[in-house]
């Protein structure tokens, strides 16, 4: 099965239009209004799609997040059975002092076949297309640069890793700084940073680090369009957690997960630029129209494109 060209546009409309209600916000300092802004607009959008949609990672749960919570349906029931997953504003800390990379996120699959994912952390690496068994999480992260050069004949010096800047990642930024690798560090917005090996021109081979889970899927869904190399382990902190986990029917909390285990079949990501970033253009006002620009993935039709589209701002 496959997840009808028609919805291309619908769900590329959805995150156009949440990035321009939350563009709004953008330098004012409000992290949590400039989220609202985009949840409502991105709720009420998902609404008119002639589809029986049920949110798998969304807001938090019922009693945490009214809108857009996980296990929402959403849609006029008119239609496909689709799983959603949602991130209205990707980088809320970009949007509120307007700096580069704030994006609104969403990612569809067939019902059943997108990870409902617990809101922890996740232990990610990506890397464009490799082969099978080349690059680990399991592996020292010597062993796999080591791999990556190799595979790409380009000495280690060239190999180019993004990475969060956090101190939990301490580590990792002394070992590459070791290797002598380059390090591309990002303050937020990883979705963006795992999406960085998927085209040479962003000059990035490898992405590694700790951050969120349901960020984590929702990369891979755009990555396994471009037939890029992503596993993710969640990381489950405390007893809230793992109860939360098992409840979501985890029971291997070690568990690494491939890309096929986390999206499985056809799948659909779009991703709107609010603020500028080096893949997006962010939301652009023209007299009583916006500019917006969005990363469409459609798996099953090869569809990988920045679109570029002009919307009335009033309708
Ligand atoms: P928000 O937009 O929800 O603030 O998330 C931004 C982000 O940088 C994500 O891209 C990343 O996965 C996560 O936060 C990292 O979390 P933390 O800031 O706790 O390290």
């Amino acid at each position: 099965m496959s997840i009808d060209k028609r919805f291309i546009n619908q769900f590329s409309n959805v995150t156009s239009r949440a990035a321009h209600a939350s563009f709004y916000l953008v330098g004012k300092k409000d992290k949590n209004a400039a989220d609202q802004a985009a949840v409502d607009s991105m709720r009420s959008e998902l609404n008119k799609i002639n589809m029986n949609g049920q949110v798998v990672i969304g807001e938090g749960s019922l009693d945490e997040a009214p809108l857009l919570y996980t296990g929402e349906f959403l849609g006029t029931k008119k239609g496909p059975d689709f799983d959603i997953a949602v991130d209205p504003v990707e980088g809320t800390n970009f949007v509120a002092n307007n700096l580069p990379g704030g994006i609104a996120v969403l990612a569809i699959g067939e019902k059943g076949n997108l990870f409902n994912a617990p809101e922890t952390y996740m232990d990610k690496i990506a890397t464009g297309k490799i082969d099978k068994g080349l690059i680990d999480l399991d592996y020292s992260l010597e062993k796999n640069i080591k791999n990556l050069s190799e595979y790409k004949c380009k000495e280690v010096s060239s190999i180019t890793v993004c990475v969060l800047n956090r101190p939990r990642h301490k580590m990792i930024v002394d070992k590459l700084k070791d290797l002598q690798v380059n390090i591309k560090l990002i303050t937020d917005g990883d979705i963006l940073g795992a999406l960085y090996v998927s085209d040479p021109k962003y000059n990035v081979d490898m992405f590694i680090g700790i951050g969120g889970g349901p960020e984590g899927v929702l990369a891979a869904c755009a990555l396994d369009s471009y037939d890029c190399h992503f596993q993710g382990r969640f990381i489950f902190e405390n007893e809230k957690d793992i109860i939360e986990a098992k409840s979501m029917g985890i029971t291997d909390l070690n568990k690494k997960y491939e890309l096929k285990e986390i999206i499985k079949g056809d799948s659909l990501f779009c991703a709107s630029g609010i603020t500028d970033s080096e893949i997006l253009n962010g939301i652009v006002i023209e007299g009583d129209k916006f500019v917006s620009e969005t990363l469409v993935t459609h798996k099953n039709s090869n569809f990988r494109k920045i679109v570029k589209s002009i919307n009335s701002i009033n309708e």
